[in-house]
């Protein structure tokens, strides 16, 4: 039963916001990752920067991260977030307005990496680049999104608040608290700032802030987006609620003290980087218990996978989820870390969670919502959705195999010594070594992005197909609310 306003109109949830954050977020998808193809091709031919400034792979790299984070990431955010907290909390969003401040203002933000990072304009300081004027402003749109957020379940019309919000919840406040103190800078001119913090402390607080940045922003919002979208494509509840709050509480105390893994051997304390460690080796057991979760919730249902593309989108995700979470607290502990950090096992791991977990899951949830938001029962062409899963399921193997062997061999290279002490390989003969990896990572980027660009025509077509609309508000009997 639909709900109707004073005027005895329909009452509808403000999807408006949420189509232009779904569209934004599949444009900026496609941006993003042929950056990441094109610094992954200087990477193989540093040449092809052109000799120009703004093309140099020093300038690109940030621009690649931001966008397919920030603009690609977050805009998938901001749309599922706002989706799911109206149907979950049966009413409209709460303020209006600044909904759409929201919109605009996370736009703006992006405009502003777009054109300070090609020119050089940087904060130094690694997923925070940007200068102190468009942080301030990052706060300002980030407060609007936690009043819009927790303002519409506080208006909520039913007493239970969904397991999905309760991550959605601990994102939003959680980048408030990270970026805003990552952030305390002294401004010295419009685009340059210092940190308040010097040496040590400022390495602390960036990977505080950077690897919380990876557990709340690229896990616990995505995990969020699992919570609601598996089981409503699975047409199944969650496999146990009970453990999913198990999940969430265990996962969000643990992860605020595994930072310090970044800063191994550093002049960080041992027993600071041993915290670290000891709390990324206990991490495993919540990621692979939300895993777990997520995957159970098709028990009864697994033949759906056969012939549902958007499911295999969401489980395949989990897998790889469950793969970068075995492998990260595997990095983290000491005498690893001594042979990967540096080479592009990092990169590879980086890469397994966010193309196979947070792309993946994006994509899925996307294909869930699009045909919705356009008053269509599903995408313009379901095959398309089944060439896209595929396609980018090849290009995250071959990028990720690539990356560690690349990575391995070059631990492996850089620590091999000879009987007399001197070492076995230059530098040099490891780069060139490299060689062949990069051109297969650049390969599979090249499938990933392919698989982009289908999406955006797919998306392009079902919104030319359909119209606009605006869900009605489901009305909910007092005896369930
Ligand atoms: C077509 C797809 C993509 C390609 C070809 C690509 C390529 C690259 C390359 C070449 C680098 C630099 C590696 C280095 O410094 O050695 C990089 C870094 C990075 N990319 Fe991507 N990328 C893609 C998609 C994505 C997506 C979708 C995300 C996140 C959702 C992402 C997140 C990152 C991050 C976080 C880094 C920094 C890694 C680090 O500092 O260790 N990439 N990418
Ligand atoms: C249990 C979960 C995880 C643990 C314990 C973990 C641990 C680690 C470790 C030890 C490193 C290498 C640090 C270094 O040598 O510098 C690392 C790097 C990284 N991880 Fe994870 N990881 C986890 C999950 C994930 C997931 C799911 C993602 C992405 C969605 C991710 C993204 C990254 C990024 C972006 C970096 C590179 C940071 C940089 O140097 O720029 N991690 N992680």
């Amino acid at each position: 039963m639909s709900a109707t306003t004073r005027t005895g109109q329909p009452a509808v949830y403000n999807d408006s916001v949420v189509r232009w954050f779904a569209i934004a977020s599949v444009i900026y998808g496609v941006v993003g990752m042929l950056v990441g193809v094109i610094i992954a091709a200087q990477l193989t031919w540093p040449e092809l920067n052109l000799g120009i400034e703004w093309l140099t792979y020093g300038r690109l790299r940030p621009l690649h991260t931001n966008a397919v984070i920030f603009a690609f990431g977050g805009s998938a955010l901001f749309a599922t977030s706002y989706y799911v907290v109206q149907r979950t909390c049966h009413t409209r969003l709460f303020a209006n307005g600044l909904a759409w401040f929201t919109l605009i203002g996370w736009n703006v933000v992006i405009v502003s990496a777009v054109i300070a990072l090609p020119m050089g304009i940087t904060q130094s300081k690694e997923y925070a680049e940007l200068p102190w004027l468009v942080d301030l402003l990052i706060a300002v749109v980030w407060v609007a999104y936690a009043i819009v957020f927790f303002g519409t379940i506080g208006i909520r019309k039913v007493r239970h608040i969904y397991v999905a919000n309760w991550f959605f919840g601990a994102y939003i406040i959680a980048i408030a608290l990270l970026h805003i103190f990552n952030n305390i800078q002294i401004p010295t001119s419009l685009w340059h700032s210092y940190s308040a913090y010097a040496g040590v402390q400022d390495a602390m607080v960036q990977w505080w802030y950077g690897h919380n940045a990876v557990g709340f922003f690229l896990t616990a919002a995505f995990l969020g987006m699992m919570y609601y979208f598996i089981p409503k494509q699975a047409e199944r509840p969650v496999y146990s609620y009970r453990l999913s709050i198990v999940h969430f509480w265990a996962l969000i105390f643990t992860y605020m003290w595994a930072g310090p893994h970044h800063l191994h051997y550093t002049a960080l304390p041992d027993w600071a980087q041993s915290v670290g460690m000891v709390f990324s080796l206990i991490l495993l057991a919540p990621s692979w218990g939300g895993m777990i979760n997520g995957i159970m919730t098709l028990s009864g249902a697994w033949h759906k996978l056969r012939d549902d593309p958007i499911l295999r989108f969401l489980i395949v995700s989990l897998s790889f989820y469950g793969m970068s979470t075995f492998e990260g607290p595997m990095m983290s502990i000491k005498t690893v870390n001594a042979l990967s950090h540096y080479t592009d096992w990092t990169v590879g791991h980086v890469h397994s969670g966010a193309l196979g977990w947070v792309g993946l899951v994006s994509m899925g949830s996307l294909y869930y919502l699009i045909p919705r938001l356009f008053g269509q029962k599903k995408m313009y062409s379901v095959p398309a959705i089944e060439l896209h899963f595929w396609i980018a399921t090849i290009g995250i193997v071959l990028y990720i195999a690539a990356m560690w062997i690349a990575g391995v061999m070059q631990g492996l290279m850089w620590r091999s010594v000879n009987p007399d002490g001197s070492l076995t390989y230059t530098f040099v003969e490891s780069v060139k070594a490299t060689f062949p990896f990069y051109v297969i990572r650049l390969v599979g980027g090249l499938l990933y992005l392919t698989g982009m660009l289908v999406m955006l025509w797919n998306t392009v077509m079902t919104a030319r197909q359909g119209r606009a609309v605006d869900g009605p508000v489901i009305a909910v009997n007092p005896a369930h609310a």
